[in-house]
């Protein structure tokens, strides 16, 4: 899924938008975090990064949204650039070149993946062979979306977060993607899902068959739905804009919003779609895009 260009020294590495295709709220532990069940797969869009080898550690931020987000040591690529330095007892640095093609605080990991693809980066720059232990105990010490995205394939995700385990091939499905340009706060929205939790589900039955596939997915749910839509009522125009939408199989949002998704059989079917809900709200980002299983 990531590419890497070793380019003279220069590293590349992709940062795919991460889609939770349902997401289930199982529980709450006592430190406030929650117990998720969630199959996690990726879309063929996503910011990109570039590392390569200087004295010190840099980050530039550039692309649509660099405007949203800060270049200082608080980023998460910063933080995960410090982190993988102070494992490997590395006292060199990195010029890292974050290129920020998605939205921030959208709910389809953005600063996860940044994260995940840092790591990834600076483990190939610096030649280093850690243990897949020692990956996943960084990975979750940046965020419970970070082992995931660093995992960088289909995947159910329970706990939370730290348990990652290899999801089903999918079938050909094509997205297409809308965020309506209102950050939603995470923490908010987890604290306003409220018990009773979901009952923990047994993995999908693996299909290339895609009604199938999606008649599984349709008997689940995002859980964050109802809490993100208190927060950001305009979710619930979003999905009613996929719902909608000719030849839309299933409209969801991911994660703790705001961005939401449309299932499609064909490319052409969510490129449309995507022209569609563009031209009718203009304010909105949208993408078509391909699911990477
Ligand atoms: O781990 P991360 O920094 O991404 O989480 C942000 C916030 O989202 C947490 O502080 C917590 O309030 C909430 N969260 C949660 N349960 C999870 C993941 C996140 O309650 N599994």
């Amino acid at each position: 899924m990531s590419l890497d260009v070793p380019l003279d020294g220069v590293v590349i590495m992709e940062a795919p938008a991460k889609l939770n295709l349902y997401l289930h709220v199982t529980g709450r532990r006592d430190d406030g975090y929650h117990e998720l069940d969630s199959l996690v797969a990726f879309a063929s869009v996503g910011d990109r990064l570039r590392v390569e080898p200087a004295p010190e550690l840099s980050l530039k931020i550039e692309g649509f949204f660099a405007e949203e987000l800060d270049a200082d040591t608080g980023n998460l690529v910063w933080r995960a650039a410090e982190a993988v330095r102070e494992t490997a007892e590395i006292t060199g640095g990195a010029r890292i070149t974050l290129t920020k093609n998605l939205p921030v605080a959208a709910g389809i990991g953005g600063g996860s993946a940044d994260a995940a693809a840092t790591v990834r980066a600076l483990v190939q720059l610096w030649d280093m062979h850690p243990t897949s232990h020692d990956l996943s105990g960084l990975a979750l010490s940046l965020g419970a979306d970070v082992p995931v995205c660093l995992f960088g394939r289909s995947a159910y995700m329970r706990g939370i977060g730290e348990w990652v385990e290899p999801g089903p091939a999918l079938p050909l499905v094509f997205l297409v993607l809308v965020n309506p340009g209102i950050p939603v706060s995470t923490p908010a929205v987890f604290m306003a899902r409220q018990p009773p939790y979901s009952q923990k589900s047994p993995n999908l039955n693996e299909t290339d068959d895609v009604t199938d596939f999606v008649d599984q997915l349709a008997r689940r749910g995002n859980d964050l739905e109802a809490p993100a839509m208190g927060a950001a009522p305009v979710i619930g125009e979003v999905i009613d804009a996929l719902e909608v939408a000719e030849d839309c199989l299933l409209a969801r949002m991911s994660g703790s919003g705001a961005t939401c998704f449309g299932l499609f059989k064909s490319r052409e079917q969510a490129d449309r779609v995507a022209r569609d809900i563009r031209a009718k709200s203009p304010a909105w980002w949208v993408e078509s895009a391909d699911l990477i299983g």
